[in-house]
């Protein structure tokens, strides 16, 4: 085949999605944020009532929602059972959450088979924690995409600063939790798989992420 998937797995933070939406778009490839889909059964199952204890509910629950990702203006727009939650899965509750209910075995089931189908033909690009390791372990091309907690942080601060208030120390070390959750869960903890290039963007701009993984796409055909 002339197509591949590539994974692009890293803590929070680190640019993954604009660069998989970037690299996606040169290569003419499928972008698919797999954060997007815990965060809109966060957002659903928060609504609902349901906590991530409540572990028949939330599986049941997990297993009713209909998750579409479409191309939107800004990269990817998220439904829900044909409801646009795209701005709703940013929220501070969300993102203060979304671990917790990522860990809970039945809702990784749903998404990772929901993943794979949507991986199944070749040519995504699809960003996480766990792709590489263990939604897509045959994924042609595995990227570990880090930065300092620091640089993350100051990132992430610019981006939302202006509609949320918050100190860039808290989101520093909101960060730091998010990626200790993720790390020590039981069940496709974020790992660096270990046959997967690690890239550190500490100091990179965007482009040159980009530039970088498209260069190493090219050596895997
Ligand atoms: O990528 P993003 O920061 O939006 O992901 C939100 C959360 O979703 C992560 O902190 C993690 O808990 C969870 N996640 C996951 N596995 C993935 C992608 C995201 O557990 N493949």
């Amino acid at each position: 085949s002339d197509r591949m998937n590539i994974a692009i797995d890293g803590p929070a933070g680190a640019g993954k999605s604009t660069v998989a939406r970037k690299v996606a778009g040169q290569l003419g490839y499928v972008y698919i944020d797999t954060g997007a889909m815990y965060r809109a059964v966060t957002y659903t199952a928060q609504r609902a009532g349901v906590s991530p204890e409540q572990t028949a509910r939330l599986a049941e629950l997990t297993r009713s929602l209909q998750i579409d990702l479409r191309p939107g203006d800004h990269g990817q727009s998220v439904y829900v059972n044909g409801e646009d939650v795209t701005a709703s899965i940013r929220s501070r509750e969300v993102t203060l959450q979304v671990s917790y209910y990522a860990a809970i075995e039945s809702v990784r089931e749903v998404l990772g088979t929901l993943q794979r189908q949507l991986a199944a033909r070749k040519g995504v690009v699809m960003d996480g924690r766990d792709i590489g390791s263990h939604v897509l372990p045959d994924a042609e091309l595995k990227v570990f995409l880090t930065a300092s907690v620091e640089e993350r942080a100051a990132r992430r601060y610019r981006e939302i600063s202006d509609s949320q208030s918050i100190t860039l120390r808290q989101l520093e070390s909101e960060i730091a939790e998010r990626d200790r959750l993720d790390e020590q869960r039981a069940i496709s903890p974020l790992v660096c798989a270990s046959d997967a290039v690690v890239l550190d963007s500490t100091g990179m701009t965007i482009d040159e992420v980009v530039a970088a993984i498209v260069k190493l796409s090219r050596t895997k055909l």
